[in-house]
């Protein structure tokens, strides 16, 4: 199954994906909000993971295409978190680019695509996504989406060290009847 909008397409991953998807993993700037680069060993597990979710239930975090320009630009979709917090259990929207493709919109295209499968196909009531407080990029991308922010609602990153500068998280909601328009 593909998700297509004007620019972009979400797709299933293919093997040719992953040393793309290694690369831009390993790049500083794309991992500034994470505690690491990932090293190959870490970003094909990272592929494993993501496929094994699309099996488990059916969606995940697709492949970006950008048909006429890559054919691997990142990931956008949707997924459900592996960790406990007051917001959870939840599916979350997210996404990743490689840095040669930011600053041009297709994150937000792709983030559209994510969500209109999530309350249009699957039918959930409510979409999150969270970040580092500090990621300005991806809030931006958020508030683009119609997301809505409570400062009531940020959380300390469970998988983060306790004093971790990253370790603060925003969380943005997004429910089905704001986005239907009820
Ligand atoms: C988060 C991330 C995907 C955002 O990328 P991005 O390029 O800023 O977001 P978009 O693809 O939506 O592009 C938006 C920018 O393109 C511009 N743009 C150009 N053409 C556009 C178009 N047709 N439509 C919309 N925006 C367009 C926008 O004005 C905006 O520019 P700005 O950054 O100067 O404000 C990217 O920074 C990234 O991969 N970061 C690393 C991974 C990460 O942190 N992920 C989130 C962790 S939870």
């Amino acid at each position: 199954m593909t998700l297509s909008g004007d620019r972009v397409c979400l797709r299933r991953w293919r093997d040719e994906d992953r040393e793309a998807f290694a690369s831009m993993n390993a790049d500083a700037r794309v991992m500034q909000f994470f505690r690491s680069g990932l090293s190959r060993v870490e970003s094909d597990a990272m592929v494993d993971h993501i496929e094994k979710h699309f099996s488990d239930r059916g969606f995940g975090l697709w492949a970006i295409e950008v048909p006429g320009v890559a054919a691997f630009v990142g990931f956008a979709g949707l997924e459900i978190p592996g960790f406990s917090a007051h917001f959870t259990p939840c599916v979350e929207v997210g996404w990743r680019l490689a840095f040669a493709y930011w600053g041009q919109g297709y994150a937000t295209e792709a983030g559209r695509l994510a969500l209109r499968y999530g309350f249009e196909t699957l039918a959930l009531s409510e979409i999150v996504s969270f970040t580092s407080a500090s990621n300005r990029r991806s809030r931006a991308v958020m508030e683009r989406l119609g997301m809505r922010h409570d400062p009531a609602d940020d959380f300390d990153y469970p998988r983060l060290p306790e004093g971790h500068p990253l370790r603060r998280h925003v969380l943005y909601r997004l429910g089905s009847g704001r986005y239907f328009g009820r």
